[in-house]
C-alpha cells in the first residue's frame, strides 16, 4: 500500500513539474505574406517569446525539421530564408525552440500557409451581377470560371490576405458566390484564383478583378428605424414601470395607515367614538330651497370583524328638506 501511494505522489510531482516547465510557444510568420510565385523566395520568421538555445523550422507533416539555427539569448526572432521555392515547398511550416538550462523544448507553433502562385496557368475569368453599383441589402453574385482546371476556387478581397471565401465549381468550371444583403462593408475589389495540382497549396494567378460599390440607403428600415423606436420604447417603458412602482407603494402606505388607524379604533377599551353630525343652514338662496348636511363618520375597513368584534358600524341617517318650489 504505502509504495502505491508514493508511487501516485512521485507522478503527481513529475506531471507538476513537467507542467510547470512548459514554455510559451512560439509563432511564425511569412515575408512576403502574398503574391509569392514558383522560383521565388521568401522569409519565415520564428518569433521567440523567450530567450532560447536553438530554433528549428518544421514542414507541416514531416517528423525531422527542415532547418535549425543556433541563437544567441538576445534574439527574439530567428530567420528562415527560402530561395527558389518549388511546388513542394508550397506547404504549412511550423517553428520551435530548444532552451538548455533547464532543458526543455516548446510546443511548435501555429501552422502558416505558404501559398505559391504557378504563373504556368491561366487566371480565372470573373463577373459581378448586378454590375458595380447596387443599393444596400441586395443580394450580389460573383461568378468565377476556371474551365478546364477545374480546380477548387477562391475569392479573394483586396486588402484580406485570405480567400473570403472558397468553393467547388460545377461541372462547367464555374463556381458561384454570392453575398447577401450587401452592406457598404461589402464594397471592395474582388478577384478569383483556383488552386492546382494534388500536392501542395499551388494556385492559379489572381484573375481580372471586379469593383463593388454598395450605396447605403439612410432610410433603410432595418438600420436607422428601430434602434431609434427602440429607444423610445425603452424609455417610455422605464417611466411607466417607475409610475407603477410609485402607485403601488403610496397605495400600501395608505392602506396600512388606514388599517392601523382601524385597529386603534377597534381596540379593546377603546372608546367607541360616535360619528357626529354637523348641520348647517345655507342661505336659500338655492333656487331649490334645499338645505343641505355634512357628516363625517367612521367607514367601515376591509377587514372583516371576527366574532368578538365590536359592534357594527353606526348607521347615519339624515334628512334633507326641500323649501319653497321655484
Ligand atoms: C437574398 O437571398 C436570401 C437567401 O436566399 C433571400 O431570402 C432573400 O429574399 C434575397 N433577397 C433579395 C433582395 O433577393
Ligand atoms: C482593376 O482592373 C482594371 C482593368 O481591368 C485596372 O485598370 C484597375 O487598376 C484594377 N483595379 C485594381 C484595384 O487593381
Amino acid at each position: 500500500m504505502a509504495p502505491m501511494a508514493l508511487a501516485l505522489i512521485l507522478g503527481w510531482c513529475l506531471v507538476a513539474a513537467s507542467r510547470a516547465q512548459q514554455l510559451p510557444r512560439p509563432s511564425l510568420s511569412l515575408h512576403p505574406s502574398q503574391g509569392v510565385s514558383l522560383r521565388d523566395s521568401v522569409t519565415l520568421w520564428c518569433h521567440l517569446p523567450r530567450p532560447a538555445a536553438r530554433v528549428e523550422l518544421y514542414k507541416e507533416g514531416e517528423r525531422t525539421f527542415k532547418m535549425s539555427r543556433d541563437t544567441d539569448k538576445e534574439q527574439d526572432a530567428v530567420e528562415f530564408y527560402l530561395a527558389d521555392i518549388k511546388q513542394e515547398d508550397a506547404v504549412k511550416y511550423q517553428c520551435q525552440y530548444r532552451v538548455l538550462e533547464p532543458p526543455g523544448t516548446s510546443e511548435k507553433s501555429d501552422p502558416v500557409a505558404l501559398l505559391v502562385t504557378d504563373r504556368s496557368y491561366p487566371p480565372p475569368t470573373i463577373s459581378l451581377s448586378p454590375e458595380e453599383h447596387v443599393e444596400m441589402g441586395t443580394n450580389v453574385t460573383i461568378r468565377c470560371w476556371n474551365k478546364p482546371y477545374q480546380g477548387f476556387t477562391f475569392l479573394h478581397k483586396d486588402g484580406h490576405s485570405d480567400p473570403i471565401q472558397h468553393q467547388e465549381p460545377d461541372g462547367g468550371g464555374t463556381a458561384t458566390f454570392t453575398l447577401f444583403r450587401v452592406s457598404p462593408a461589402d464594397s471592395g475589389t474582388y478577384r478569383c484564383s483556383y488552386r492546382v495540382g494534388g500536392c501542395c497549396l499551388l494556385f492559379s494567378p489572381l484573375g481580372d478583378n471586379v469593383t463593388l460599390e454598395v450605396i447605403p440607403t439612410p432610410a433603410f428600415p432595418g438600420d436607422i428605424g428601430r434602434p431609434r423606436w427602440n429607444l423610445v420604447a425603452a424609455v417610455a417603458g422605464s417611466c411607466a414601470a417607475a409610475i407603477v412602482v410609485i402607485l403601488i407603494l403610496t397605495l400600501s402606505f395608505l392602506l396600512a395607515a388606514h388599517r392601523r388607524r382601524i385597529q386603534r379604533n377597534e381596540s379593546p377599551g377603546a372608546i367607541p367614538r360616535s360619528p357626529k353630525a354637523v348641520q348647517f343652514q345655507v342661505p336659500p338662496g338655492d333656487c331649490e330651497g334645499l338645505t343641505y348636511a355634512e357628516l363625517r363618520a367612521v367607514t367601515p375597513g376591509t377587514c372583516t370583524p371576527g366574532p368578538s368584534a365590536a359592534p357594527e358600524p353606526p348607521i347615519i341617517y339624515a334628512e334633507v328638506g326641500t323649501g319653497r318650489p321655484c
